[in-house]
């Protein structure tokens, strides 16, 4: 069994995610970090496509049916449009969709999911580096806006969807092999796009 699960195991689903993804998470955020993202529009435009790379491999996950009566509501939060729409305002070229990625069943495809809605909560730090050099909701920052209801309330209403699954260990330790499959898919990505 997973470490994290073994150690403690009457954890929420949202806390063994955290738990088991929390190294991955440093190491993406300090490669993000690490190429300069904000520096200039050039560089920005690499981090567009990184996370065309992510989002559009991931995208199809949101529409499917089972994951959506998991997780009700899931089908209104993808962000790959608007990931292309900011490539568009920038006037770069967006590139073909990505092949979407096939995690072997629904538990693994919710860490993904985690990963992919707990992104838009840092999001918020990235979303102030993008004014800097001025970009906004409306103009090649669409995809790290805060959504409507506002970043905070989003995250603990998905947090809520995630705990209230009735999941065994094994799907637990499933979903957090899926949430560092999802990093380690976006560890690969940034090292492509810089
Ligand atoms: C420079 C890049 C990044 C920075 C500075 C950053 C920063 C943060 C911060 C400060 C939080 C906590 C926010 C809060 O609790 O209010 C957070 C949460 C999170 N971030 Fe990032 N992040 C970055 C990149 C990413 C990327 C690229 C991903 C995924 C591909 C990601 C996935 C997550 C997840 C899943 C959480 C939720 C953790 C939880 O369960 O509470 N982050 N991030």
């Amino acid at each position: 069994m997973n470490a994290i699960l073994q150690a403690s195991p009457e954890l929420p689903l949202s806390k063994q995610l955290k738990a088991g993804s929390s190294s991955d998470h440093d190491s993406v955020d300090n490669l993000v970090m690490g190429a300069r993202p904000f520096e200039s529009l050039e560089r920005y435009g690499c981090f567009l496509r990184l996370q065309h790379r992510f989002h559009g491999a991931i995208d199809a996950l949101y529409e499917q049916a089972q994951l959506n009566l998991l997780l009700p509501g899931l089908r209104e939060l993808p962000r790959y449009q608007a990931v292309c729409a900011d490539l568009r305002d920038l006037g770069l070229a967006v590139p073909a969709k990505p092949e979407a990625v096939q995690p072997p069943d629904a538990w693994h495809a919710i860490g993904w999911l985690y990963c992919s809605e707990g992104s838009n909560l840092g999001a918020a730090f990235l979303f102030k580096q993008s004014q800097l050099i001025g970009l906004s909701e409306s103009h090649g920052a669409r995809h790290l806006a805060a959504h409507p209801d506002g970043r905070g309330l989003h995250w603990r209403q998905f947090v809520a969807l995630l705990d209230g699954l009735d999941i065994t260990d094994a799907q637990k330790e499933a979903a957090i092999q899926g949430a560092r499959d999802a990093f380690d898919f976006y560890r690969k990505a940034l090292k492509a796009s810089f």
